[in-house]
């Protein structure tokens, strides 16, 4: 997934969301979320997003460089930080999501960043970053989500078909991934 901005609201400014879907049920009670601290987390979170590039294209060479990135995700942090987490496991940093919610009509939600490091990765988490997501997207009102993915990320094709994700195909305006979308219950 692109951190470049896709679909994002013409009001650059939403209210933060602050205490909107901090919880999330999981079988595992050790996996918490938590807003994205960059003053202690930066490079954790530059890390992570680094990593996502190899996974989806097989190398990160598109990622651009971590003080751009670091602007941008302060910036959607200060906007909606419940949408911009870590996952817990304990005390360890496991995992991140980024997503939006776009404030103007139709109401809709964009996620950027579906993340697990690869030790955490077909464990049963994937099950808890999706919940988290759902009631991040129901809090905030938004019926359908997207995301872009790769093709070749065949890991995460399947992780999101499993989820009821359905594939758009190609996007028209960026031929390396594919346009998923999610219907919110
Ligand atoms: C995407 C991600 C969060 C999913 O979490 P996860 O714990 O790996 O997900 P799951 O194990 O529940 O599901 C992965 C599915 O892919 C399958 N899979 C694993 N490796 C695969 C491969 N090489 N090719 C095809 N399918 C594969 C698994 O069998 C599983 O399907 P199943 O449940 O039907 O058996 C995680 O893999 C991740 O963080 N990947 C790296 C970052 C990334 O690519 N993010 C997405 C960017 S768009």
């Amino acid at each position: 997934m692109r951190f470049v901005s896709e679909n994002e609201p013409a009001e650059r400014r939403a209210r933060p969301r602050r205490g909107v879907g901090y919880r999330v049920l999981t079988q595992d009670s050790s996996i918490s979320f938590e807003p994205i601290d960059l003053s202690r987390n930066a490079d954790t979170a530059v890390a992570f997003r680094r990593d996502s590039y190899v996974c989806s294209f097989g190398s990160d060479q598109a990622f651009g460089g971590a003080d751009e990135y670091l602007e941008w995700l302060s910036d959607r942090i200060a906007r909606q930080p419940t949408g911009h987490v870590h996952v817990w496991h304990g005390a360890k940093i496991i995992g991140q999501l980024e997503m939006l919610i776009q404030t103007t009509a139709p109401v809709k939600g964009y996620v950027n960043l579906f993340y697990l490091v690869s030790e955490a990765r077909g464990r049963g988490h994937g099950e808890a970053l999706h919940s988290y997501f759902l009631q991040f997207m129901q809090a905030g009102g938004a019926h359908l989500a997207r995301l872009s993915v790769s093709p070749r990320n065949a890991r995460a094709l399947a992780y999101y078909r499993n989820h009821g994700w359905q594939d758009l195909g190609l996007c028209t305006d960026d031929a390396a991934v594919h346009l998923m979308e999610f219907h919110v219950a």
